[in-house]
């Protein structure tokens, strides 16, 4: 992988993550529904958006985009990603509740994917200023220092977090009654309110797994490659291999923990 691609992952990344601190600071946030009656976008989130588009546009004018603020269906970004070309993809805010609410948990994703492949990525998260960085073979970094994950191996003292994906109200009660299974095997369950944050805390080891079932491929492009070049193993919620088109949802975990959700979240 070119490390050139990770580097401008990271700077576009950094700079799109200072410009929503900052716009948190000084401007007024217009806050709109998107699809459902909990799915917020802001004017913050389609600023940075444009921002890292422009850059990567500039940077890549070979390379596809396909930014969150799209608008595009899961298949049709699936689609693009398992195709031939390099294909940048975007989160420009992850965890607009929290930012609304000024939580300092949020964060940019900035990831590229070809052939179904997370190739490179960087994840911001403005608060902490902190940049997660990695390219495939390359190695994954926080600031430029190596991470790795956790050593946990056993569910019962793990600390897990999860999202119950408040925007998908046909998936919260499944997704509870998950969190319920979870939470009772697990030495302790949290939701965080944003799956790059949680994502980047697997990676570094602070935390030992997350899932989510109401994820999209801008959420995890950029932290699939930071996982597994972290050592991390990623599937999907039922511990079968990950796709793009999220329909087994999201699952990484440290690597002593590979396989241990299979018994609390089986398939339905
Ligand atoms: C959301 C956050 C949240 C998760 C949702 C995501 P957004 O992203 O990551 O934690 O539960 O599934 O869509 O909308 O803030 O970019
Ligand atoms: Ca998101
Ligand atoms: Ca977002």
């Amino acid at each position: 992988m070119n490390d050139g691609f990770v580097r401008a992952a990271g700077e576009i990344a950094r700079e799109a993550g200072q410009f929503l601190k900052h716009f948190s600071d000084h401007h007024r946030l217009n806050v709109e529904h998107k699809g459902s009656a909990y799915d917020f976008v802001t004017n913050a989130d389609r600023e940075s958006q444009r921002l890292v588009a422009e850059r990567l546009k500039a940077a890549f004018p070979e390379h596809r985009f396909v930014g969150e603020e799209d608008g595009l269906d899961d298949a049709a970004v699936a689609e693009i990603l398992n195709g031939d070309g390099y294909c940048w993809v975007c989160d420009p805010l992850d965890g607009t509740v929290n930012y609304i609410h000024h939580l300092g948990l949020y964060a940019v994703s900035v990831g590229l994917a070809r052939g179904g492949e997370s190739l490179a990525g960087a994840i911001y998260l403005p608060e902490w200023d902190e940049l997660y960085t990695a390219g495939r073979g390359l190695g994954a970094f926080c600031n430029g220092k190596p991470i790795a994950p956790s050593d946990a191996n056993e569910l019962a003292s793990a600390f897990i977090t999860a999202d119950i994906a408040a925007s998908s109200p046909l998936l919260k009660t499944p997704n509870l009654e998950r969190f319920h299974r979870v939470a009772l095997a697990a030495g302790s369950a949290r939701i965080e309110g944003s799956a790059c944050v949680c994502i980047a805390q697997t990676a570094c080891g602070r935390q030992d797994a997350y899932w989510n079932m109401g994820l999209h491929a801008w959420d995890v492009a950029a932290g699939i490659v930071i996982l597994e070049e972290a050592g991390c193993a990623v599937s999907d919620i039922y511990s079968d291999p990950f796709r793009f088109d999220m329909q087994g949802g999201f699952l990484c975990t440290a690597p002593g923990l590979k396989g241990a959700f299979r018994a609390v979240i089986p398939h339905p």
